[in-house]
């Protein structure tokens, strides 16, 4: 028999939902426009990996300055020094620890060790990252099972060692490390890109996971970071066409741009901002055939170190 009263209730949720969906879209829309407000990082401990150069150097900086307290993390420890001596240089408040994050129990073991010397983490950015460049079949075992651990698994252990204290207190924001390379396939790349296209596939999860968890944990943020080619040495060899329109930024300019999207809490940007609405809205729409004469078009990628 037909159950009209279920029948009924259906098209109360699934309107429901609709305006839901709408409201969500309209806000998205408006928060573009508009972004939130920046918050204030002066309380929070803000636990960085990969410190000792580049992009992860420049982050602790700037998030030093705004005053909060930086727990510098590199397997390079005088380099890593260096970093907290700039900071303390500019009477920034910052603490050194070596780890080698893709080992889960020393990962641990700091995380421990981090919340008795300096108090529990709210802010864990996940930098640390390498890319060995050159075609599939050239790249060695060891060397993808080595990249895999530090830009994939080490994700996990750092969340594993800081998302419960976050969930105890309903506050934290996990902040991870992808790249251009997470959002569209690049020749001399193919491990790296699985490797960040990973590490969205975990913050989308996890944020997902939590949202879904009963005790409502609307108080853990989320951001990923999807820079393009960022002057560090990383990337060796880059090779752009239209260098105004994807431009290689400096580690201070990415630095900025992370610091600013990290504080109004986005959920994803790349770095510049435009290529996301390129990728988002041009690239993906199309059939893969169009998209692959676009990218001949704008002839952009990275070569071979080799
Ligand atoms: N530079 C770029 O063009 C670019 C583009 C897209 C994404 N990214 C990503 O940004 C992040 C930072 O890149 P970068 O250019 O600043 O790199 P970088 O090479 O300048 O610095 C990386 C730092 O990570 C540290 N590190 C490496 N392995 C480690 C380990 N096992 N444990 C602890 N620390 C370790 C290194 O010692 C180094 O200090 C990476 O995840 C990278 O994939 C960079």
């Amino acid at each position: 028999m037909f159950d009209i009263q279920g029948a009924i209730s259906l098209v109360f949720e699934l309107l429901w939902t609709l305006i839901k969906v709408n409201y969500e879209t309209i806000r998205g829309m408006w928060r573009v426009v508009v972004p939130p407000e920046p918050k204030d990082v002066k309380d929070d401990v803000i636990f960085i990996t990969g410190t000792g150069h580049g992009i992860g150097r420049e982050v602790a900086l700037r998030f030093a300055k705004l005053g909060g307290t930086i727990v510098c993390v590199d397997i390079n420890a005088s380099s890593n020094e260096e970093t907290v001596k700039l900071i303390k240089q500019e009477k920034g408040k910052a603490h050194s620890y070596q780890c080698d994050v893709t080992d889960r129990a020393a990962v641990m073991q700091l995380a421990e060790r981090v919340s008795r010397e300096v108090g529990d983490v709210s802010i864990l950015i996940n930098n640390a990252g390498i890319m060995p460049c050159k075609p599939v079949l050239k790249q060695t075992e060891q060397e993808i099972k080595l990249m895999n651990n530090i830009n994939i698994n080490a994700n996990l252990w750092t969340i594993q060692a800081f998302l419960p204290s976050m969930i105890a207190r309903n506050h934290g924001h996990i902040v991870a490390m992808s790249s251009m390379a997470g959002l569209m396939g690049l020749t001399n790349l193919v491990p790296y890109c699985g490797s960040k296209y990973a590490v969205r596939g975990i913050m989308e999860a996890l944020a997902v996971e939590l949202l879904d968890d009963p005790r409502q944990l609307n108080g853990i943020k989320f951001t990923t970071i999807c820079p393009y080619i960022v002057d560090t040495g990383l990337c060796k060899k880059p090779r752009i066409r239209f260098q105004n329109l994807m431009k290689v930024v400096t580690a201070g300019e990415a630095a900025d741009m992370i610091v600013d999207a990290v504080r109004r809490e986005i959920v994803e940007i790349t770095l510049p901002y435009e290529l996301h609405y390129l990728n988002r809205y041009i690239y993906r729409l199309l059939p893969f055939p169009a998209a692959r004469a676009w990218n001949a078009f704008f002839n952009t990628g990275v070569d071979s170190h080799e």
